[in-house]
Parts: C-alpha cells; sequence; structure tokens
C-alpha cells in the first residue's frame, strides 16, 4: 500500500528543493539515492558517470517506496511532490520531484528566475557568471569587468541568497550593477552552503553553467561582521529552582538596564509568561519544553533587531536550554546563561510562595527539585549562588559580566 504524505522539509532541504525544480541543479530532477550517492562521494559523478560533485538529499520520516509525498513550505503551502523511489538509512528518501506550480515568495521573490527564462533572455550571448555570498570590493568588479570585456559578453551576477544572510547578498548585488555595464542581469539563487569549499565551488560552477554561463567567477568569501556587542542582540536566560531568586534578579537587572538606558529590554519572567504566552500549558516533560521553545522564540525575535532579553524560567532540561541558545545564536545574537544555583534546601527553607510544602505533601506533582528533575548546567557563563549573597550583588555581578563582554558600556 502506497501512501500520500505531507512533509515540511528543513530550510536546507527547501533550498536544493528549490534549485531542483527551477532546472538550476540540472541534470538533477530529484533528491539523490544510494548509488548516486555512492558515486558523487567516491568520483565526483551520478551512478551513470554525469559529472556531480555535490549529495542532494531529503529526510522524510516513515517514507515508503512509492508513496507520493506533498512537499510543504512551513507556512503549509504545497511546493511539491516527490514520488518515492527509494529509501535508505536515517529517514533518507530519494525520488523525482514535480513543482505544484507555487507562486514564490520571500524577500526579492521577482529576482529568483529560472535558468530556461534566464538563457533565454540571453538569446545566445556569450555570458560571465559571479557567484556571490559577499560583499563585491571594487578589485573583484574590476576584474570582472575585464573578464566579460574579453568574453564580450553579459555580466550575470547571481548572489547565493541563502538564510539570515541572504537579503543582504541580493542587496549587494543590486548595488555593485550600478558599477557594471548596463546590461547586467541580477538572479537570486537560494544555494545553500557545503562544508567542503572545492564540493561548494564545484556545485557553483554547476549552478552557472545551468543558467548558460561561459564562465564563472566566484566572488570574495563574505567578511562576517557581527557589529560591536553593544548593538548586538544579546538574550540573559536564567535558569535554575523555583525560589532560588532567578526571577528577582532578573527583575533587578531589568531594572538597572532601565535606568541606564542604553539598550531595549524584553522580559520574560517564568511565571509572567505562563498569564500569557504560556497559559494552560502543565509542568509535564513535553509542556515544560514547549514553554522553553516559546520564551526562546520570542526572546530570539527581540535579538534579532538588536535587543536585549531577558528570560527567568526554570528551564530544567539541558537539551531544550541548548535548543535555545543555538536557535538565538542563529540569528546573529549572543546567548548568556546564568544558572541561579542557589541549593534546593535553601529554596526549600525559604519556601517563599509555600510551594514546596504543598509539593512534600503530595498536592502538587512533578515539582521540580521534589518530583521532578533538575539538570544543571555544564554550559552557564555565570553561576550565582544566593544562598549568602545580596539580591543587589547578584544583579552587579549579571551587570559585570554584560560590561566586560561589551554589551553595555
Ligand atoms: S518551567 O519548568 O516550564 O521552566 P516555569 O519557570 O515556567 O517552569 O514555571 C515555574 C513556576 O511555576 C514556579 O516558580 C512555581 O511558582 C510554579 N509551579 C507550579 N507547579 C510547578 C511544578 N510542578 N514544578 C515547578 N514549578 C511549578
Amino acid at each position: 500500500m502506497t501512501a500520500n504524505l505531507q512533509w515540511t522539509p528543513d530550510p536546507r532541504e527547501l533550498a536544493d528543493l528549490e534549485l531542483l525544480l527551477s532546472g538550476a541543479f540540472h541534470p538533477l530532477t530529484g533528491f539523490l539515492g544510494h548509488d548516486d550517492l555512492h558515486e558523487v562521494e567516491e568520483r565526483g559523478t551520478l551512478a551513470d558517470g554525469t559529472p556531480w560533485p555535490a549529495p542532494v538529499t531529503l529526510r522524510v520520516p516513515e517514507a515508503k517506496q512509492g508513496d507520493r509525498v506533498t512537499l510543504l513550505d512551513p507556512e503549509g503551502v504545497p511546493l511539491a511532490v516527490l514520488t518515492v523511489a527509494e529509501t535508505g538509512h536515517d529517514d533518507l528518501v530519494a525520488g523525482p520531484v514535480e513543482t505544484l506550480g507555487a507562486a514564490e515568495h520571500g524577500p526579492f521573490a521577482g529576482l529568483r528566475r529560472h535558468p530556461a527564462e534566464v538563457r533565454e533572455e540571453l538569446a545566445g550571448r556569450p555570458a560571465l557568471a559571479v557567484t556571490m555570498r559577499g560583499l563585491l570590493d571594487d578589485l573583484s568588479t574590476q576584474e570582472i569587468m575585464a573578464v566579460a570585456e574579453e568574453l564580450d559578453g553579459v555580466v550575470l551576477l547571481l548572489p547565493l541568497a541563502y538564510g539570515e544572510g541572504g537579503p543582504a547578498v541580493v542587496r549587494a548585488a543590486l548595488k555593485a550593477r550600478e558599477k557594471l555595464p548596463e546590461d547586467t542581469i541580477v538572479v537570486s539563487v537560494p544555494l545553500a552552503p557545503r562544508d567542503d569549499q572545492e564540493i561548494d565551488l564545484e556545485l557553483r560552477e554547476h549552478v552557472a553553467a545551468a543558467y548558460g554561463a561561459a564562465e564563472h567567477l566566484a566572488g570574495p568569501e563574505p567578511v562576517t561582521l557581527p557589529g560591536p556587542p553593544h548593538r548586538r542582540g544579546v538574550v540573559v536566560f536564567f535558569t535554575g529552582l523555583s525560589g532560588s531568586g532567578k526571577s528577582t534578579i532578573a527583575r533587578g537587572l531589568r531594572d538597572a538596564l532601565l535606568e541606564l538606558g542604553t539598550r531595549t529590554v524584553t522580559y520574560l519572567d517564568g511565571d509572567v509568561v505562563r498569564h500569557l504566552l504560556s497559559k494552560g500549558l502543565t509542568f509535564s516533560k513535553a509542556d515544560r519544553d514547549l514553554n522553553i521553545r516559546r520564551i526562546g522564540f520570542v526572546a530570539a525575535e527581540a535579538a534579532r533587531h538588536g535587543g536585549l532579553a531577558i528570560c527567568a524560567p526554570i528551564a530544567p532540561y539541558a537539551a531544550t536550554r541548548e535548543e535555545v541558545r543555538a536557535l538565538v545564536e542563529s540569528v546573529g545574537a549572543d546567548f548568556l546563561l546564568v544558572h541561579v544555583s542557589t541549593p534546593l534546601e535553601e529554596c526549600e527553607r525559604r519556601d517563599r510562595k509555600g510551594l514546596y510544602a504543598k509539593a512534600r505533601a503530595g498536592e502538587i506533582p512533578e515539582f521540580t527539585g521534589i518530583s521532578d528533575p533538575y539538570e544543571e548546567p555544564e554550559d552557564a557563563d555565570l553561576v550565582i549562588d544566593t544562598t549568602h549573597l545580596s539580591i543587589g550583588a547578584a544583579v552587579t555581578r549579571v551587570m559585570d559580566t554584560l560590561r566586560s563582554g561589551g554589551w553595555v558600556r
């Protein structure tokens, strides 16, 4: 029995899918299977000997041979249908993809043109393709002019717009076009970078050739300039037991930052979040994880725009905290984990909300530290035990960390 499945590939896979559908990965028409992948790795060719430098793969859990899988974008728009010709280890699936003709969206959608259309526009004129992941400096612009003149051809700028920095690369290409001949063409290509530089370069050559280029130049590699830390987004993430003092320190930190007035502050305290953003969630592992992911999502959005977000949930699970760190770093912001390590005995002795007594009496199930785990962080940037430390002193320690890292001046 074959099935009709739906699946949302990850961003890399979606980028590759777009290139498969547009013809930019010519001669590929689908995701590669075992034999092709083996030859690609061993020899840089497909199983039939056609040169091809890089694996192009997709993972779909639970798919079986013969299944038709509708591939969706993250908003649920159906993009293509994959007919599963083969399944492999780790949920790998191979087979041809057919477009469902969904309108392309995203920034610069109008510049994501198909190779066939561009080749038609070139009408046989030789083209010099320049693939770029960063800015073109004056030197490269001069080189491009010289090569294009020698070729007596058209310049085809191919910004490889993938991920967070994608739009900036396309803007750089449009800017560069102003200094290049008038008939210069700009096409945005969502080619995700490959780890191996040589393979990446070869793949760029294949894509350039698909667009009809007679010659290919690789633009300079991007110089990543994360910007000064006092302008960069940062998430200060407190974790610790209930009653450890994290909310109080977090609030003190927020107030100190507002008094200084040099940074915008988003404040996401655990108890506050559970009144709206995470209202209705329980304290099961799944719900706690969802709660932390929601907090992380909002914090990352604030940090994406250079904001400073303060989070203060218990966040008992290490893997979930790591997920938030990765998410925050993926938007180009920094993540500071502050472990408020006040021991359980002290938290229970204080028992400001009377919850520990209830938990001991069995009235609150799954209570962190009593009947539910707390995984001590091993990656904390700062550890604060409030047993013998005043709140003011604790806030000062966090502020000092922010100052010494340059996040606050
Ligand atoms: S988390 O585990 O999902 O990170 P969160 O910080 O949102 O927890 O909420 C913790 C607060 O909820 C505690 O400070 C306490 O006031 C309250 N609470 C109610 N039930 C529990 C429970 N079973 N375990 C821990 N905290 C609880």
